[in-house]
């Protein structure tokens, strides 16, 4: 049996944190194959059940924006405190050290920038998850969305056939479209769909009456930080989210952005694997910056 302090019961909407009664520390995984498992335990933290994910793949849309000019000078130094990476392969590829030995969850899917209202997404190769030594793929579902709703979902159904035969999990990574609200119904809906078509991981946003969006989804929710928010703010939006359900962050901007990136990722993994309140992580935060 692995450690399960931190670990929330089941609760009354039947799904919650790996519950006692289940022999893997990774929610809705006791019935994977070992190398799914495997994988999962790379990410999921198997004393906590948690995760840090450090996300940087915002280029594949955004182009070189704030924080992520210089992957080589900005990121590289963050990895040792990620449990895990999550960016595209060019830039792993091109900036990541292979000896950074962290694992990786990598943008699966492609397609347009932030200049263009339709977005055809195409998934790459899986061999090429399978050359990078992927722990996972990320896959975007966007709900709601039009013709974009269907091309997303194949894109998540097909990684998730290509991912079964390899043993690597996906991470569905949710959107909802424009004209939708950005609340607990629409992104329950979105998680829920994803770990349905299976999904393994999924990310969304954190939001009121997050507790139901984490409860009814069956496998592992990590939430995005959104935009940059002062570090106090950000790490009780990472506090709230643990409480609330969720079994980690996949953090991007709140921790590249802040005015100490090194010290925003470590109070974050403070908060989220030993339980810090936010108060006590933004007095880590404080501290760190002088250290
Ligand atoms: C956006 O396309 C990406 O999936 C990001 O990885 C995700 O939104 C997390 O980054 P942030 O914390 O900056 O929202």
């Amino acid at each position: 049996m692995p450690d399960m302090d931190g670990f929330r019961e089941a609760n009354s909407f039947g799904f919650g944190q790996a519950s006692l009664s289940d022999n893997f520390h990774v929610k809705g995984a006791s019935n994977m194959p070992w190398g799914m498992k495997d994988r999962l335990s790379r990410i999921f933290n198997p004393k906590t059940g948690r995760a840090v994910m450090l996300a940087f793949d915002h280029g594949f849309i955004m182009g070189p924006t704030s924080g992520l000019e210089r992957i080589d000078l900005t990121i590289v130094p963050l990895t040792q405190y990620a449990d895990c990476l999550m960016c595209t392969r060019g830039i792993l590829q091109t900036s990541i050290p292979a000896n950074v030995n962290k694992p990786i969850c990598l943008r699966s899917d492609a397609g347009s920038t932030i200049l263009t209202e339709l977005n055809r997404n195409l998934l790459i190769d899986v061999e090429d998850a399978i050359r990078f030594n992927a722990s996972a793929m990320a896959v975007m579902f966007s709900a709601g969305d039009g013709e974009q709703e269907a091309i997303t979902a194949a894109n998540l159904v097909k990684a998730v056939d290509l991912g079964n035969r390899y043993g690597i999990p996906v991470m569905g990574v949710t959107a909802v479209g424009k004209q939708m609200a950005r609340d607990a119904r629409y992104f329950a809906l979105a998680s829920r769909v994803c770990a349905e078509n299976g999904a393994s991981i999924v990310k969304t946003y954190y939001c009121d009456g997050f507790e139901k969006v984490a409860a009814s989804c069956p496998v592992p929710v990590v939430i995005a930080g959104g935009k940059k928010l002062p570090e106090k703010e950000a790490l009780e939006l990472c506090y709230n989210a643990i409480n609330d359900g969720a079994a980690g962050v996949d953090m991007g901007r709140n921790v590249f952005q802040s005015d100490s990136p090194a010290a925003m990722i470590q109070a974050v993994h403070a908060v989220v694997h030993e339980g810090l309140t936010p108060e006590q992580g933004f007095e880590l935060y404080q501290s760190l910056l002088h250290s």
